[in-house]
């Protein structure tokens, strides 16, 4: 019987960090590979509008506080730094224009077709781009998320009052005072930007903390944190409405529970309630396929779909949105596809807030591992070190925060690690190596680190668990 033929071996859409490595790896794996994306550049949410435009901005302005009201001072350097916004959103495009300029070099490397323009299912090996049917023996869904709306509060980038996050990281003026709706990773480190460079902060969330699903002792910490560096909290408050006036907004607030009604004069809103998957107008439905409560397209351990041929990776189908989930799934579906063996690990996947100190963590919380233990809370063993008693932070000044590393009381493994300092964000990775390979505390106690660096504090953290630390 004579083979199906069709376009193309694998068709990704959505060129973002899920999809443009799955199209690479796919097409490194001898497959001939085709990528549809909807919008002008490539590398999806991540390097357009997500991780690289606030990483640059966090850097420019971690630069401008420091000059401004932090350690310059400290170490004796007075200087008065003026703010030209203007360039230093012109150095954030330009970052991010290497980058997906970058990912078009790629593509064109390992011979990967991209395909511009929105993709819809015909059937479940085809889909509509434009006037044009496009075929594929395997398709890979990776279209990602987009900012969930907060019903009264209408985000209008272009009229920079109420913004999103895209808006946010495109502001033409250093806001007054900005409200943060929503004290998660967003709100955290865009609003960390605007404070900054001049803003006055305040956070509304509606729970009693703030960064949902990290360690209780790092929220709680991260709290005190950003209230020092000048962030106004309202916490368990919700905003009802908002409305522009000119340069102004109108924003009620009121408690979670109800009640307590105020209106707050501000002049920035930004929306960052959290993001939702991307399946609007891709007719899934034509290619068998639906969504779960959550909006989700739903998937088995190899990222296969319920419907043969149609595979889903990245912030589409469930598990955290995080970039680097996203690619690590990529590679794995193009391994799978090609018949190899692609695994992500989806207990060690670490997760960053990258404000200043950096909060970040891999596998259990404190509170998850005791639930897991069924409530037990000796079945797990924690050791903590606090960066104030760590050489380097102490001689750079720089001593906020801790380490903190949970083991299995049994077997010694370490089943999660969270980490607030200014360095936490790269520590994190060794961190995820370690349990990774199954480490136990007693392995990463006995790893000779070197001196004098923040990741001492790791070790010191880990002899803890012992109740062995030696500078504690
Ligand atoms: P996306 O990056 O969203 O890419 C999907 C692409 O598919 C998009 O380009 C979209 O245009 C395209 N598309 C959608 N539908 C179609 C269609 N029907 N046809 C054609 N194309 C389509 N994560 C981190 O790990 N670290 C960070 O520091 C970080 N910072 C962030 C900062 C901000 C402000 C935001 C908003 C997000 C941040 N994230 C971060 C999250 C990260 O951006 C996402 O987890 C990641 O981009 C998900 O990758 P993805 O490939 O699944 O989807
Ligand atoms: P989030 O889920 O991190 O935080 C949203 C917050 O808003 C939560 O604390 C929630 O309780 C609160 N909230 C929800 N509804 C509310 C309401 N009506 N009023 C007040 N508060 C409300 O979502 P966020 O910050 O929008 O980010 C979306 C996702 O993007 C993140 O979850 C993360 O996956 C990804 N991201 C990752 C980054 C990183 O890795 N450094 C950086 C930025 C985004």
């Amino acid at each position: 019987m004579a083979e199906h033929s069709y376009d193309y071996d694998v068709l990704v859409i959505g060129a973002g960090p899920g999809g443009y490595v799955a199209a690479i790896r796919a097409a490194q794996l001898g497959l001939k590979t085709a990528c549809v994306e909807s919008r002008e550049t490539l590398g999806g949410t991540c390097l357009n509008v997500g991780c690289i435009p606030s990483k640059a901005l966090l850097h420019g302005s971690e630069l401008f506080d420091e000059a401004s009201n932090g350690h310059f001072a400290t170490w004796g350097i007075d200087a008065k730094p003026t703010l030209d916004l203007g360039r230093m959103m012109d150095e954030k495009t330009k970052a991010v224009g290497e980058l997906t300029g970058g990912i078009e070099f790629l593509f064109k490397k390992n011979k990967v077709t991209w395909i511009k323009g929105h993709a819809a299912f015909e059937d479940a090996h085809s889909v509509k781009v434009g006037d044009e049917t496009v075929t594929a023996k395997d398709i890979v869904i990776a279209t990602g998320s987009s900012v969930t709306p907060l019903p009264g509060v209408d985000v209008d980038n272009a009229g920079g009052r109420i913004v999103d996050s895209t808006g946010a990281l495109d502001l033409t003026e250093v806001p007054d005072h900005l409200v943060v709706i929503g004290g998660g990773v967003i709100g955290l480190e865009l609003g960390s930007v605007w404070r900054r460079l001049g803003a006055k902060v305040t956070v509304v969330e509606f729970l009693d903390q703030l960064l949902p699903g990290m360690d209780g002792e790092v929220r709680k910490e991260s709290q005190k944190l950003f209230k020092k560096q000048g962030m106004e909290m309202m916490l368990s408050h919700k905003v009802t409405g908002a409305k522009v006036k000119g340069k102004k907004v109108a924003l009620t607030v009121e408690k979670s529970a109800g009640g307590d009604e105020q209106t707050l004069e501000v002049s920035h809103v930004l929306v960052s309630i959290g993001r939702r998957p991307n399946t609007d107008g891709l007719a899934l439905d034509k290619a068998g396929l639906q969504v779960n409560n959550r909006g989700q397209v739903e998937i088995d351990h190899d990222f296969r779909t319920g419907v043969d041929g149609i595979w889903a990776i990245g912030d589409v189908a469930p598990g955290p949105m995080l970039a680097h989930k996203a690619e690590d799934e990529g590679i794995a579906v193009a391994e799978n596809i090609a018949g190899l063996t692609g695994i992500v690990n989806h207990d060690v996947i670490p997760s960053v807030v990258y404000t200043l100190p950096e909060i970040a963590g891999v596998g259990l919380t404190q509170e998850e591992a005791i639930e897991k233990a069924g409530g037990d809370k000796k079945a797990i063993k924690v050791g903590k070190f606090p960066m104030m008693a760590n050489s380097r932070a102490k001689a750079n000044r720089d001593t906020d925060g801790f380490v903190k590393v949970i083991a299995d009381a049994e077997t010694d493994r370490v089943i999660g690690v969270w980490m607030i300092n200014s360095l936490a964000g790269t520590m994190i990775a060794q961190a995820a190596q370690a349990m990774e390979f199954g480490a136990t505390s007693e392995d990463i106690a006995y790893t000779c680190h070197a001196h004098p660096t923040h990741a001492e504090a790791f070790k010191e953290a880990a002899m803890a668990v012992t109740g062995k630390p030696i500078h504690m």
